[in-house]
C-alpha cells in the first residue's frame, strides 16, 4: 500500500471522514495544506505526525470539511432574508449591494441571488450586485462554473430548480445565466484587512470564522463594520457569536437566526 493510501485508511478510522466520498485531488490539497502548517515533508511523515499528535485529528477534520456548503443552508435564515431583509432594502434603496464573504463553491451567494431575482419582479428599478469572495481559488472556479450535484440542491424546491437551473444529462444542474450574472466572484483573503467594497447593505459571513482565533475574529468584525452602511445587515453562522469586545459595533436584529445590524 502506498503512503497516501495508508494515510487515507488512518483518516477514515481516526477522523471518521470517508476519503473515498471526496475527489482525490480535494483530499490531497487539504492534506498538503496541513503538511505545510505542520512542517512535514511527505505523506509518510505527516501520517506519523497525525498518529503522534491527537490534536491534529481535529485540525485535519476541519481542513477537510472547510468548503462544505449547500443551497439555502439553514433555510430559516433565508426565509428572513426573503421576507424581511430584501424587501426592506428594495424599499429604501435604489441599489442593493451584498457581500457573501467565504462563499466557498458559490451555493450561498447563488441562493441569495435567486431570492433577489424573485424580488426584482416586484422592484424592477433596483440595481443589484452580490460580491462573493473566498480565499480558495479552486472553490471559486467551481463557483463560477455554477454546476452542482443534485445533493447540493436538497433545499431547493422543484419549481425553483426548473426556473433557475439547467438540468444536464449527466445528472448535474447548472445555475442559469440570469442568476449567474447577479454574482461577482473574486478571490479575497479575509485576513487582508481590506473590505471588498464599502457602504454595503448586507454582509453574510457564515461558517467561515469558526476556526479563526478570537483576535482574528474581532479584526474581521471591525472589517465588516467598516464595509457596511449604517443599519446594514450582518449575517453570521448559526453557531457563531460576537465577542464582548466587538458586541457594541452591532445591534441584534434576529437573535435566533444570528442576524445583526450595524450600529450608528
Ligand atoms: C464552510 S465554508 C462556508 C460556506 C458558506 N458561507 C456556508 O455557510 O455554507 C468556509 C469557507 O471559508 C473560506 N475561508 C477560510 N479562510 C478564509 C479567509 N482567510 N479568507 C477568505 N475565505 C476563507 C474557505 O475557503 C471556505 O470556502
Amino acid at each position: 500500500m502506498d503512503a497516501f493510501m495508508s494515510l487515507q485508511k488512518s483518516i477514515e478510522k481516526l477522523v471518521r471522514i470517508k476519503c473515498s466520498n471526496y475527489k482525490e485531488d480535494y483530499i490531497k490539497r487539504r492534506i498538503l495544506s496541513r503538511m505545510r502548517l505542520t512542517n512535514t515533508e511527505d505523506f509518510e511523515a505527516y501520517h506519523k505526525y497525525l498518529l503522534e499528535n491527537p490534536q491534529e485529528l481535529d485540525l485535519l477534520r476541519n481542513a477537510l470539511t472547510i468548503n462544505v456548503t449547500k443551497f439555502f443552508r439553514d433555510p430559516e435564515v433565508f426565509d428572513v432574508i426573503r421576507r424581511e431583509i430584501l424587501p426592506d432594502l428594495a424599499r429604501r434603496r435604489g441599489s442593493i449591494r451584498i457581500w457573501c464573504a467565504g462563499c466557498a463553491t458559490g451555493e450561498e451567494s447563488y441562493s441569495i441571488a435567486i431570492l433577489v431575482y424573485e424580488l426584482l419582479t416586484l422592484h424592477k428599478d433596483v440595481n443589484v450586485t452580490i460580491y462573493a469572495t473566498d480565499i480558495d481559488a479552486v472553490a471559486l472556479q467551481k463557483a463560477m462554473t455554477g454546476i452542482y450535484d443534485r445533493k447540493a440542491l436538497d433545499n431547493v424546491d422543484e419549481k425553483r430548480i426548473r426556473k433557475h437551473f439547467i438540468s444536464h444529462d449527466d445528472g448535474t444542474f447548472e445555475v442559469r445565466p440570469h442568476i449567474k450574472e447577479l454574482v461577482k466572484f473574486r478571490q479575497h483573503d479575509l485576513m487582508s484587512g481590506i473590505p471588498i467594497a464599502r457602504y454595503l447593505d448586507a454582509v453574510t459571513c457564515r461558517n467561515v470564522t469558526i476556526y479563526f482565533t478570537e483576535k482574528q475574529k474581532n479584526h474581521l468584525t471591525h472589517l465588516f463594520h467598516s464595509a457596511l452602511a449604517v443599519d446594514g445587515y450582518y449575517i453570521i453562522g448559526k453557531t457563531e457569536y460576537l465577542a464582548r469586545d466587538v458586541e457594541h459595533l452591532f445591534k441584534p436584529y434576529n437573535v435566533m437566526q444570528k442576524i445583526l445590524r450595524k450600529a450608528a
